[in-house]
């Protein structure tokens, strides 16, 4: 069985080679692109259509790789508003913030840094959104227990995710390559909704789910649930 930190630095170095553009991401969805010329997008669904993001917010995205569901958001907050986008990969970074520059978008910005123990303040967040990331970090209580840290009080949560669709053989959940393809790291949707509860979150809403891109074959589904701290 693989320790945590292999699985993250399977996981970084995976990432790594998609930012610099040799390796592919999560099985991914289509979606619209910011330019064409920006990428990639590595998603499994489309948490911001669900946020409801308003002038003047601060929104968090956990997992930002390219940035572009970050660069998104920060049109939608505004100048006033500002988004943070924190990923563990530092190619990714670099990558996000090129693409910010390409697109002139000033209210955004993005760190390194691991959703185990995020550079950020306590309750400095209105929203924290995140995009098929979840699954791929082996502790994710500590995740949501992050996430809820660095939200204000009454702030929500909006996650697109990959959750499994059954059980999943030892060999697929020991096995580095199905990590970073997001398939080992599925919870399966009751065990996901449990550790955003035992986090402290509440309203927990299934707001989509999605045959993965295989169909009912697949062992593994998307997701996109909200919860929200409580105020
Ligand atoms: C499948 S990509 C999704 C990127 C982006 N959210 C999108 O929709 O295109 C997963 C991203 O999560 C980052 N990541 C994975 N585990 C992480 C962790 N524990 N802490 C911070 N970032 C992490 C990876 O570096 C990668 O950029």
């Amino acid at each position: 069985m693989s320790t945590p930190e292999q699985v993250k630095q399977a996981v970084r170095d995976h990432y790594a080679r998609a930012a610099l553009g040799s390796a592919c991401g999560c099985e991914t969805s289509p979606r619209e692109d910011l330019s064409g010329a920006l990428g990639p997008a590595l998603g499994c669904g489309s948490p911001l259509s669900y946020a409801d993001l308003r002038p003047g917010e601060v929104v968090v995205d956990l997992g930002s790789g390219a940035g572009l569901d970050a660069l998104r958001a920060a049109r939608r907050v505004g100048p006033h508003g500002q988004v943070l986008g924190v990923d563990m990969t530092p190619e990714m970074v670099a990558l996000a913030r090129s693409n910010a520059a390409t697109v002139g978008v000033p209210n955004v910005h993005f760190s390194v840094g691991e959703l185990e123990s995020l550079p950020l303040a306590d309750g400095s967040a209105d929203v924290v959104v995140s995009n098929c990331v979840i699954n791929l970090v082996p502790d994710k209580r500590r995740a949501f227990q992050e996430a809820y840290r660095v939200l204000r009080p009454g702030g929500r949560l909006v996650v697109s995710d990959v959750v499994a669709a059954g059980p999943l053989p030892p060999e697929v959940r020991g096995d580095l390559a199905a990590w970073s393809a997001c398939v080992a790291g599925a919870l399966p949707l009751q065990d996901y909704l449990e550790a955003l509860r035992a986090a402290g979150f509440e309203a927990l809403e299934v707001l989509a789910s999605e045959d993965s891109c295989c169909g009912s074959a697949s062992p593994v589904r998307s997701v996109t649930v909200r919860a929200r701290r409580p105020a």
